[in-house]
């Protein structure tokens, strides 16, 4: 019923810093403009991938799923609204402010603003980045990956997977730098997973992936995200379950961006879910790590021992 995660929507204090950010760091294209300094944001055949609106939040304002097509659309909305979730219609200037045929909105079991569209606008051009030459995995896998804050995990799993028709990749149980970490990811298409979640921090949005064709333009963004001064929250590393090559820096919001290579495809006709007891094989550490601060500065000449 749901082909891609298909847009999002950020609400952010520094729209100049994220302009900035957004073409300089992550490369991608300013797509269209908006009242009150808002923009739109795109890297693929899609014309509008990322709203980027004023507002005190600086988190992930809404999310949009992209359904097959008309009757999946439709689909959707009587399933939810046969489950008891309040699903309201989009008005035509609804679905013309987010570059869609049709749209409706409701709220997750966690109470992020969702909505479910079906006829997004495609992009007269194809997407060319000056930055990021290989250019973007996104297209028919949806624009990257979401990672969530969720209220209660098996109510969650339940909403996406049995009414949503996502189905379950992997869990991952891990104790992360101090904290313990019980996330799940979801497919809905043949990218591993287009939303993850777990217990909720201080934001909706834990962080949001873009998927770049080749290995050298995850170097490069960081970069580009090292220069501009954006704080490394992960080095480079690689997930157990996508397999996904990647690192993580923090947004002009708070919130982190990963940047990855070489995600994992899933099939469904084969597939396992798994349950993976770290969140990387390697790497994806803390900077803080790399230079411990020294408890006394060492003595001239025993720096070696
Ligand atoms: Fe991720």
């Amino acid at each position: 019923m749901i082909a891609q995660l298909g847009y999002l929507g950020f609400d952010v204090s520094d729209l100049a810093a994220w302009e900035a950010f957004a073409t300089g760091v992550l490369g991608v294209g300013i797509a269209g403009r908006g009242p009150e300094g808002a923009f739109s944001l795109r890297h693929d055949d899609h014309a509008h991938r990322i709203f980027v609106a004023p507002g005190p939040a600086d988190d992930l304002a809404f999310l949009g799923w992209q359904a097959e097509d008309e009757a999946a659309f439709g689909a959707v909305i009587e399933r939810l609204r046969s489950a008891g979730v309040d699903v309201v219609l989009g008005t035509r200037e609804d679905a013309a402010r987010r570059h869609v045929r049709a749209l409706c909105r409701f709220r997750d079991p966690g109470g992020l603003a969702t909505e479910v569209f079906h006829g997004p606008e495609p992009s007269p051009e194809p997407f060319r980045s000056d930055l990021v030459r290989s250019g973007f995995v996104a297209g028919d896998l949806g624009l990257g990956h979401v990672a969530v804050a969720a209220a209660d995990q098996e109510q969650t799993r339940a909403f996406y997977c049995d009414l949503l028709g996502f189905r379950l990749s992997d869990r991952i149980v891990a104790d992360v730098h101090g904290y313990h970490a019980d996330m799940l990811f979801l497919h809905t298409n043949r990218r591993h997973h287009s939303f993850a979640f777990g217990a909720r921090q201080d934001k909706n949005l834990f962080h949001f992936m873009l998927e770049v064709r080749s290995m050298d333009d995850v170097g490069l963004a960081m970069d580009r995200a090292l220069r501009a001064g954006a704080r490394i929250m992960h080095t480079l590393g690689r997930h157990p379950n996508d397999r996904m090559f990647s690192f993580y820096a923090r947004t002009p919001s708070g919130f982190q961006f990963e940047i990855g290579w070489g995600g994992r495809e899933v099939d469904d006709a084969t597939w396992e879910p798994a349950v993976h007891d770290r969140i990387s094989e390697w790497g994806h550490h803390p900077p803080a790590m790399l230079a411990p601060p020294r408890k006394s500065a060492p003595r001239p000449g025993t720096e070696a021992g």
